[in-house]
């Protein structure tokens, strides 16, 4: 059998950069990694580097990477990639077909834009950059001829719903949620929660950014967004459903009323081996659901004045523009001031909010625009932060 796909993984040392080894590992014959990055992990991205033999290593942070150099981990071969600049390279390897675009936050935006330039397929994992900036990555995607692959596990579900079907028949496409941490919580019950609380998720093992978007319904919001432009329908063809266990990934509804879903267990493996490998199958590299043993599927409508990032991030969508990369750039600078105890699980909405009434939005022409606005939007998202310390 030949490479499928050759792979730069950029956040190799992540949650999703594992989750992308194991499949590789259970994948051997169809791909290959050829190019890894991470931003400081370099014992990780030496081992990696060591097991599947790859020659090009990116580290973001300069002092990680001198140490790097001079640990004697990595084999004289090597070539390594260093900082912002490092990252677009790496990200452009000629040696690959696909990059991997698993790092976290709006970091992962000028080299995934860089590796669509460069006429790569994308393996998108990174939801927060279509959501600050779909109509440049999408543009280029579209210019450039090249693939933007869902790697999200809700997006893949849909994509491999959709496979087949005519889009004029989409009716609605239904984005599951487990409901996060915290669904069951009183108001007064959320009060008190803290990062140690919200970083435990009861289904996904995740890095702490998502674990903690999963708990506020942020990230369902960056989904809903990331959904419309991935498959290019209304905002109000999206709709989010809670299903407490994780087995419905999402679904789509069709014209006649007909409902198509996909399952699998909790893990990303799944979404993953189909991304980099369809049209065809992977081997599976973690159990499947056992249907001999009982199974239950619980579905209900998301609690938005709960959680209302989730509302935020509908009118954010509504609203177009640069709002939507105001609704991430506030929510990013929200949950770092949560994980710094800063501000209050219940105040990250609040500051979301905040963002919203004092960034004005625009229709960005060009990527500089987006990137301008998100700046001011976290200027006043750190601002709103200040305002609730100093109460
Ligand atoms: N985890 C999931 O199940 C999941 C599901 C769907 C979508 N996603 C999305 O996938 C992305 C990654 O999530 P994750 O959970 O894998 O995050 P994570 O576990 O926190 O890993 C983040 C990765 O990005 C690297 N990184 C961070 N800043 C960097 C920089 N400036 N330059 C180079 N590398 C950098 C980290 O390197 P170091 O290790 O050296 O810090 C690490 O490899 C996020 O956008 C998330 O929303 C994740």
């Amino acid at each position: 059998m030949s490479i499928h796909r050759k792979l730069t993984i950029l956040g190799a040392t992540g949650s999703i950069g594992d989750n992308t080894l194991q499949v590789v590992r259970g994948n051997k014959s169809r791909l290959q990694v050829v190019g890894i990055a991470g931003k400081k992990n370099f014992e990780k991205l030496a081992k990696i580097a060591e097991e599947f033999g790859v020659k090009h290593v990116g580290i973001y942070d300069p002092q990680a990477m001198e140490k790097a150099k001079s640990s004697g981990l990595f084999d004289k071969s090597v070539k390594f990639y260093c900082g912002p600049e490092g990252l677009e390279e790496i990200a452009c390897l000629q040696e690959a077909d696909t990059t991997v675009s698993a790092i976290v936050g709006t970091q992962a935006l000028k080299p995934t834009i860089s590796a669509i330039e460069s006429g790569k397929d994308i393996a998108l994992a990174n939801k927060e950059l279509l959501v600050m900036a779909g109509k440049f990555v999408m543009g280029a995607a579209a210019r450039k001829g090249v693939k933007i692959l869902p790697l999200d596990s809700e997006h893949n579900a849909i994509f491999q719903c959709l496979w087949g079907e005519n889009k004029k028949d989409i009716s609605k496409l239904i984005i599951t949620a487990s409901g996060g941490m915290f669904r069951d919580f009183t108001y007064e019950q959320m009060k008190s929660i803290k990062p140690a609380d919200a970083l435990r998720h009861p289904n996904w093992k995740m890095g702490p950014k998502v674990t903690i978007d999963s708990s506020t319904l942020a990230n369902k919001g960056l989904e809903v967004i990331e959904a419309k432009w991935l498959f290019n329908v209304a905002p109000d063809q999206i709709q989010v459903v809670v299903q407490r266990q994780s087995l419905v990934h999402s679904m789509v509804q069709f014209s006649d009323g007909s409902v198509k879903a996909h399952l699998s267990p909790p893990s990303m493996t799944f979404a993953i081996s189909h991304s980099l490998l369809c049209p065809d199958r992977g081997n599976y590299v973690c159990e499947p659901i056992d249907f001999t043993k009982p199974i239950t599927l619980d579905f209900s409508p998301p609690d938005t004045e709960k959680f209302p990032a989730l509302k935020y991030a509908y009118e954010a969508l509504r609203k177009g523009g640069t709002a939507t990369a105001v609704f991430n750039a506030a929510n990013e600078v929200a949950v770092e001031s949560f994980l710094n105890e800063k501000i209050s699980w219940l105040e990250i909405p609040q500051i979301i909010c905040q963002s919203f009434e004092s960034t004005p939005i625009r229709e960005p022409e060009t990527l500089d625009d987006v990137l301008i606005d998100d700046a001011e939007a976290r200027k006043n998202a750190r601002s709103a932060v200040n305002r609730l310390l100093s109460k």
